[in-house]
């Protein structure tokens, strides 16, 4: 006997963007809830091509660079969700998500110390010149031992100054004071409580304090506007000449045509730099000095980081769209009609 189809339409599943390439497994994962559209070859979308394929879309999958704003908003009005897989989120413009009734979610402490662990990598290659005296062995120029090559700047026992106190923060200086024996100055928005600050073993200065004490400066702030070019040219003239500076947070936070011209005129010794204002971009004045050590944005990039920091943007869009609350929401919008 044949039996009639069912004309019982099941509930329509919410559909969600993935806008770059990610681990095979996120889409699988996402699959079990939603209609997945998955971008796989990596293209890089135009701003047009990002609202045309968010366009009916319950939530979006973003990897931190995609920038929402109120007028991709407009047109995408049945976006709920933007899930960072990054815990920087200066992507978002969150007034206008809040307005237009959008979740904005990052993911934050999953990558706190690798991050921490890359912020001393770079420092120990910037202040012990490992990449600028591994060029020089490539290019074939080694050929003596000389009292003074590639003489650097000593890490344990010297002064870390770290602007930008938040988790990142707090993790570089506890390798600082206990695992190299460092002096931490520290410079935030607020000072951290007491008993935070004896965990860290760190002492609340003002910025110039900070600048003219430090033999050598980490930045771990988020980037805001008030953020922009937090070191310029007046900052780095208060350095001191042996200082290096390391940049670990976001582009635009340091001015990187001051800095190129304080790296070739010795104002500062060295940098590490791994995001640039701009990026992919670098630059120029960037790749033609010698004491710049250049990461191109992948502090956070161990296997197993970047797998907890895509899991959490997965459960984020899980928990809101299918049970209402999600894990780490950046703002509370008004729920859309
Ligand atoms: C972040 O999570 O904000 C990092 O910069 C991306 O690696």
């Amino acid at each position: 006997m044949i039996h009639p189809t069912s004309t019982t339409a099941l509930p329509a599943r919410p559909s969600v963007l993935v806008t770059r390439a990610i681990f095979p497994e996120v889409l699988s994962q996402l699959r079990v809830h939603f209609e997945v559209d998955a971008n796989q070859d990596d293209v890089l979308w135009s701003p047009q091509e990002l609202v045309q394929r968010l366009q009916g879309k319950a939530g979006a999958f973003m990897t931190g660079t995609e920038k929402v704003h109120a007028d991709l908003l407009a047109q995408c009005p049945e976006l709920r969700i933007c899930a960072n897989m990054t815990v920087g989120y200066n992507n978002f413009d969150l007034p206008a998500m809040t307005a237009a009734g959008v979740l904005g979610t990052n993911a934050p402490d999953v990558l706190t110390e690798t991050t921490a662990d890359f912020g001393f990598a770079l420092l120990l290659a910037t202040a012990r010149r490992v990449t600028e005296s591994e060029h020089f062995l490539r290019a074939g120029q080694w050929n003596r031992w000389r009292y003074d090559m590639f003489a650097g700047a000593e890490v344990h026992g010297s002064t870390l100054g770290i602007i930008g106190m938040g988790r990142i923060g707090q993790a570089i200086a506890k390798r600082a004071a206990f695992g190299f024996g460092m002096q931490v100055l520290y410079h935030n928005r607020s000072r951290l409580d007491v008993a935070t600050e004896a965990q860290c073993q760190a002492r609340y200065v003002d910025k110039d304090t900070l600048l003219r004490g430090a033999d050598h400066v980490m930045l771990v702030l988020p980037y805001s506007p008030q953020a922009h070019h937090t070191i310029a040219a007046p900052e780095l003239a208060r350095m001191k000449p042996t200082a290096t500076l390391i940049n670990i947070a976001r582009g635009g936070i340091v001015d990187d045509a001051a800095l190129a011209q304080a790296l070739r005129t010795r104002q500062i010794a060295a940098a590490g730099l791994d995001v640039f204002e701009g990026e992919p971009a670098v630059h120029p004045d960037l790749l033609s000095v010698a004491n710049v050590v250049l990461t191109p944005h992948i502090a956070s990039a161990t296997d197993g980081t970047r797998r907890a920091m895509a899991s959490l943007a997965v459960n984020n869009l899980v928990d809101y769209l299918v049970h209402g609350r999600a894990r780490t929401p950046l703002n509370q919008p008004v729920a859309r009609a």
